[in-house]
């Protein structure tokens, strides 16, 4: 059996029994109630699409755990008890579908929207208007009542009955923001020269996680460098990956960089060629992958675009499992179209159209939208 047919089927990732080792990697689609920030029937109408289009598992855009942790508009919020019939509803409708999901959570810190009358927190004080941020250091009990709010959080993912939870510690939110030298300027215990050291609020929460939530398996998501001037490197992120396998997370889920700052590395990179540029983190992934053996699996996420990079990687043990969000977004039926014979790259360009969609209403893709013109249904408020 070639590598390529290994990736079309069934493997176990992070604890997770899955079709296939194709991961939808977390992707903010909007689409919540506006106040109260509960899944609507259009945004699990997407969700549903993603698992009928055969994706071995989905993890959810990001969900705020408190109000204060909000990133955006009409994001979904895991911060009430309220919510959790209605994500309940947004699970059930995956798994008729048999494919399993998992809740990403998340704390916006620094870059959280503005509130009436409120600092964003965030581990440091800091004024940068170049990243859009303004905010003052959390106090310590405000450390510890953030790592509660992601245990309830975790709590209610359980109760809606989720296969598991993503921890979201890439990209410039919270608990990447207290790894990040730039950001965490702290003199006490929460800060230091290391990133060991700064990871302290990371390792309290996920042991805070496994003691709340029992076997529940835990993924987290990391940026293995920052990307940006003065941040931290890959050989910090590679260093953070290894204690987090130890501290038992399943899966680590291998990105970078920062969406704030105009001269940051970007998670979601423009201009890639399938076969050309694929796999921006490959190199870091394989490096993690080596150095945790089996300890947790490695999934790889960013810029992947055809099958034939993902068993190439697959072969010389770069990842487990490899993470599409772009690709999902222009053909959420991708992963169907590969298994049926089509084997031709994904048809996303990597222009990132879609992200700009993020404060606007539901996301999809304009660009798909374009080349249908006149057959396009287009999916409902955009
Ligand atoms: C519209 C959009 C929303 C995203 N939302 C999230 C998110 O909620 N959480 C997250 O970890 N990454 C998020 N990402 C980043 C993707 O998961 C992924 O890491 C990145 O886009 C690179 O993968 P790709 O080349 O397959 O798109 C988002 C990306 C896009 C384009
Ligand atoms: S708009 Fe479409 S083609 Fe452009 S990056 Fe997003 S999904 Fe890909």
């Amino acid at each position: 059996m070639s590598y390529i047919d290994t990736l079309l089927r069934q493997a176990t990732l992070g604890k997770l029994n899955l079709k296939n080792r194709i991961v939808r990697s977390a992707t903010m689609l909007s689409g919540a109630e506006e106040k109260t920030g509960k899944p609507t029937d259009k945004l699990t109408g997407r969700y549903k699409e993603l698992a009928a289009g055969g994706v071995g598992l989905i993890i959810t855009g990001h969900l705020y755990v408190s109000p204060q942790g909000q990133a955006s508009p009409r994001q979904v919020s895991i911060s009430s008890d309220e919510n959790v019939p209605e994500l309940a509803k947004l699970v059930e409708a995956v798994h008729e579908f048999g494919c399993p999901i998992i809740f990403q959570i998340s704390h916006a810190g620094a870059v959280a929207m503005k509130k009436e009358g409120e600092l964003a927190l965030g581990p440091s004080d800091l004024i940068d208007p170049n990243k859009g941020i303004h905010c003052r250091a959390m106090t310590v009990s405000e450390i510890h009542s953030t790592i509660d709010d992601f245990a309830k959080a975790a709590k209610r993912a359980k109760a809606a009955n989720a296969d598991g939870i993503q921890v979201h510690l890439a990209h410039g939110f919270l608990l990447n923001q207290f790894l990040s030298p730039i950001l965490n300027k702290r003199k006490d215990a929460y800060g230091g020269d290391d990133i060991i050291k700064r990871a302290r609020i990371v390792f309290e929460l996920l042991e805070e996680l496994r003691y709340r939530v029992g076997e529940l398996p835990i993924w987290v998501k990391i940026s293995v460098t920052e990307g940006i001037e003065g941040g931290y490197d890959s050989l910090d992120g590679i260093r953070l990956a290894e204690e987090l396998a130890k501290m038992k997370a399943d899966a680590i889920e291998v990105s970078g960089g920062t969406f704030y700052g105009d001269d940051a590395l970007k998670p979601s990179r423009t201009g890639i060629t399938a076969g050309q540029n694929e796999g921006y983190f490959a190199e870091e992934a394989r490096a993690i992958k080596e150095k945790i053996k089996t300890h947790a699996n490695v999934i790889l996420v960013g810029g992947l675009r055809s099958l034939q990079t993902m068993g190439n990687f697959y072969e010389k043990g770069v990842a487990d499992g490899f993470g599409l969000s772009r690709p999902l977004i222009a053909e959420p039926d991708l992963v169907n179209r590969w298994a049926s014979g089509d084997r031709e790259p994904s048809e996303c360009i990597s222009c990132n159209a879609c992200s700009r969609l993020i404060k606007t209403g539901l996301v999809y893709c304009p660009v798909m939208r374009d080349a249908a013109e006149g057959t396009w249904a287009p999916p409902p408020e955009c």
